[in-house]
């Protein structure tokens, strides 16, 4: 087997990190996004091929085994899953990121050659491996509880108890000095500190996920994908392979940066959500009843009044993506465009369950972006709408956002669909959205609910406009 001089293998890195910071730079915009992904995914080949001919690597067959057996996994998941199952997909790999910080923790600390080290180095060492491996663990347990909710294993209610945070706390204080025990220790006294830490570390990650609602997930899952980039950053460190440490901190810091945006477009205190001192800004107290009557139109009454209307804003939601609705909706908004209505699409930052969820499939449709408007670009035109269809949305049309302190949504900012004229929500049932709120906006007497597959629905309601 070649094996490469260190100089060979620096360079190496260097080109996979600036194809790594080329793939983030990409993935900004929707245009870019394709050439991003060749970058990331050329980035990496060079990484692992340079990792693995690198000096001191032994046991090439079982590496490159355990390599072509991962991508066939990898590949054979990424072909099968649905576009909206990516949240849970991303939530599981986070992970196994998370694990492999812990072995990799465990792995260097039972190495013969780490024990080899003295003075500060030595210090140095241990705080990698217990730091490493705290993150690993809280990103292990957290993303694995975030991929329940996502998948509907777990409740995605937030499930909180008086004291959590002062526990929160106290377990840190506990890790922290476990940690200064551990450097401290001889032996096979660490081991005990350290595994001690890792199950508090699980427990406090399982905790910390559980108390966040469905309604702040978004912002959790890029705050586990920031925890795992560390956590994979702690590994290089022990690893001493400053490629790791490199693309730990890109992925840490993006996915920092992420979950701040997501906080401001959801007006979500950061650390509140982080360190989930109470989901979301709900009161806990006493929620609002649900007032008025719920009243529902067939297909045809439907188009007769989309047939009426001037402007008709369209506010798609997950339910669009379950449905793959995106098609026949473009059909009839170019339908009504052609019959001379002003139709727009108005987009929630947490619509679905993909940061640009909505974006992407509008895309694919190939529905032009200069109809696709941000919600703050089109929340002021919603008392001059005629119709708003809100097809598969529920949370990000909740009034319950704004005016009960009690639900868990409160003060998250939402479309304004009832101050439409007139309002028709297209769902299957009066179930509620991924917040487990119901929502008073089908209780409006100007809101009507058209029952029905999403996908359905609008090829219904398509045959009548079109006759
Ligand atoms: P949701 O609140 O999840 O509501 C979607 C609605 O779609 C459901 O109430 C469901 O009602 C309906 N639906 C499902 N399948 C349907 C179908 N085939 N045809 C018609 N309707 C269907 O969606 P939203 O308004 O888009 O809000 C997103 C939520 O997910 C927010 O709470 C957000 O915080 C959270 N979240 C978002 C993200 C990101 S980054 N976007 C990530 C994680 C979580 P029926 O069952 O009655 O049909």
């Amino acid at each position: 087997m070649i094996v490469l001089a260190k100089e060979i293998q620096t360079a190496a890195y260097l080109f996979a990190s600036i194809l790594f910071i080329l793939s983030l730079g990409g993935l900004s915009s929707q245009e870019s996004a394709k050439r991003g992904v060749v970058y990331g995914i050329v980035g990496m080949i060079v990484a692992i091929i340079a990792t693995v001919l690198g000096q001191g690597v032994a046991g090439h067959v079982y590496i490159i085994g355990a390599i072509a057996i991962a991508s066939v996994i990898g590949l054979m998941l990424a072909r099968k899953v649905e576009m909206t199952s990516m949240p849970q997909l991303v939530a599981i790999l986070h992970s196994f990121v998370g694990l492999a910080a812990v072995l990799v923790g465990f792995g260097s600390y039972l190495d013969p050659k780490s024990h080899e080290l003295t003075g500060a180095a030595h210090i140095i060492h241990l705080v990698e491996v217990f730091a490493g491996i705290f993150i690993g663990a809280i990103t292990f347990t957290g993303s694995i509880i975030a991929w329940g909710k996502l998948d509907g294993k777990v409740p995605s209610k937030p499930w909180s108890f008086k004291g959590l945070q002062t526990m929160n706390l106290i377990l840190l204080l506990v890790c922290i000095a476990l940690g200064v025990l551990f450097c401290r220790a001889h032996g096979t006294e660490g081991m005990l500190y350290l595994m001690i830490m890792t199950a508090i570390a699980s427990f406090i990650g399982i905790v910390l996920v559980m108390a966040i609602g469905g309604g702040d997930m978004p912002v959790v899952v890029s705050m586990l994908n920031s925890y795992s980039g560390w956590a994979a950053s702690a590994a290089g460190f022990m690893l001493g392979n400053d490629l790791l440490i490199v693309t730990g901190a890109l992925v840490g810091s993006s996915g920092a940066i992420l979950s701040m945006h997501m906080c401001h477009a959801m007006n979500r205190p950061f650390f509140s959500v982080i360190f989930a001192s109470g989901s979301g800004n709900g009161s806990g107290g006493e929620k609002k009843a649900m007032e008025g009557e719920v009243t529902a139109l067939n297909h045809e009454e439907v188009a007769a009044l989309l047939k009426e209307a001037k402007s008709v804003v369209i506010v798609p939601g997950y339910g669009m993506a379950v449905a793959k609705a995106q098609y026949p909706i473009y059909d009839m908004v170019q339908t009504l465009r052609k019959a001379g209505k002003n139709v727009r699409f108005a987009i929630h930052p947490v619509a679905g369950r993909l940061p640009g969820h909505m974006n992407v499939l509008l895309a694919e449709a190939n529905v032009p972006y200069d109809i696709v408007l941000e919600m703050d670009e089109i929340n002021d035109d919603m008392p001059d709408t005629d119709v708003v269809m809100v097809i598969g949305a529920n949370d990000v049309v909740n009034p319950s956002a704004q005016d009960d302190p009690a639900s868990s949504i409160y003060g998250m900012p939402v479309i304004e669909a009832w101050k439409a004229e007139k309002v028709i929500i297209m769902k299957r049932s009066m179930s509620a959205g991924y917040s487990g709120e119901d929502n008073p906006l089908f209780y409006k007497p100007n809101s009507e609910m058209l029952y029905g597959d999403a996908k359905a629905s609008v090829e219904k309601l398509l045959s009548y406009l079109k006759a």
